[in-house]
């Protein structure tokens, strides 16, 4: 078992067990946290030990997405938004080759969503809730989220989650395709953990061709180009910068 920079990574009978320990702040992604879990992938990748990984999170909430404060340094720093940790965690997640399974407790926000379209079964409790508040951050979705979350729900839902920032409830994602199943909270990491030991058992070159058949990685990087060219715009404009400011010292904007 090794934890670092708020993520714990141990393997156990072929599953990678990647945990984000940073439950007070509701495990916001950090840059050194981004770091971590591509670190964590590229391992599980390289690992011919390692079948499958189960993504989990400490304490009530999954993952409220991106640390804000690291947006405000990561814009202030004149570094692009597509060479930052963030976008190289996403580009590793999304080529991730072995089968990922998620445990969702709580909010997951932002990237804490977006995340979950890349893993191939994603257990949630009851108490869970989605949202993907790119617009209200003045900013666009990433993840090739744009592509995705409407192709799994459908423009009008996947509209109302971006444009207008609702939130998807657990019954409400089992429901469109974005989880399996809805459980009581303390049932979500042991039918997750399950599935992906079940998952290990599996004639392992069958299942990475599997996955790879399901999933069209050239449309994803072209739509990812995009999010990102775009994404690192918002990210230094005018509007999102007083919203990040206005988050961190907790008033609305312009107040
Ligand atoms: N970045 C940085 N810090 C964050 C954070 C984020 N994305 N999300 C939560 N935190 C911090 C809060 O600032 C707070 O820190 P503090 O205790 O030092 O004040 C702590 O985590 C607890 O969050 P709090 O807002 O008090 O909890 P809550 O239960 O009232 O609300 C959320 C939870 C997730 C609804 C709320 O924190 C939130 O809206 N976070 C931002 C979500 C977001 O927009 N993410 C980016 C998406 S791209």
């Amino acid at each position: 078992m090794d934890t670092l920079n708020h993520v714990r990574i141990e393997t156990l009978s072929g599953v990678m067990a990647i945990t984000l320990t940073r439950p007070q702040k509701k495990n916001a992604l950090t840059t050194a946290m981004y770091q971590r879990l591509l670190q964590a992938l590229e391992l599980a990748s390289a690992e011919s030990s390692v079948h499958a990984v189960l993504l989990d999170a400490e304490g009530g909430d999954f993952c409220a997405g991106n640390d804000i404060a690291d947006f405000i340094v990561l814009a202030r720093s004149g570094q692009s938004f597509e060479h930052s940790d963030a976008w190289g965690f996403l580009r590793a997640l999304v080529a991730f080759d072995k089968p990922l399974v998620a445990a969702v407790r709580g909010r997951a926000v932002g990237i804490g969503t977006t995340m979950l379209l890349h893993c191939d079964l994603v257990y949630v409790a009851e108490n869970a809730s989605f949202s993907t508040p790119f617009v209200d951050l003045a900013l666009v979705p990433e993840a090739a989220s744009s592509l995705l979350l409407p192709a799994r729900m459908g423009h009008l839902r996947a509209f109302a989650l971006f444009g207008l920032g609702e939130a998807l409830d657990a019954q409400a994602a089992v429901d469109c395709g974005l989880a399996n199943a809805a459980l009581p909270a303390d049932d979500v990491t042991p039918r997750a953990r399950a599935a992906a030991l079940a998952l290990a058992g599996k004639p392992a070159e069958a299942l990475q061709a599997t996955k790879k058949l399901m999933r069209d990685h050239a449309r994803m990087g072209s739509v990812m180009a995009a999010e990102g060219r775009e994404f690192a715009q918002r990210l230094l404009s005018a509007e999102a910068q007083a919203i990040f400011q206005a988050f961190m010292a907790r008033r609305a904007p312009g107040a």
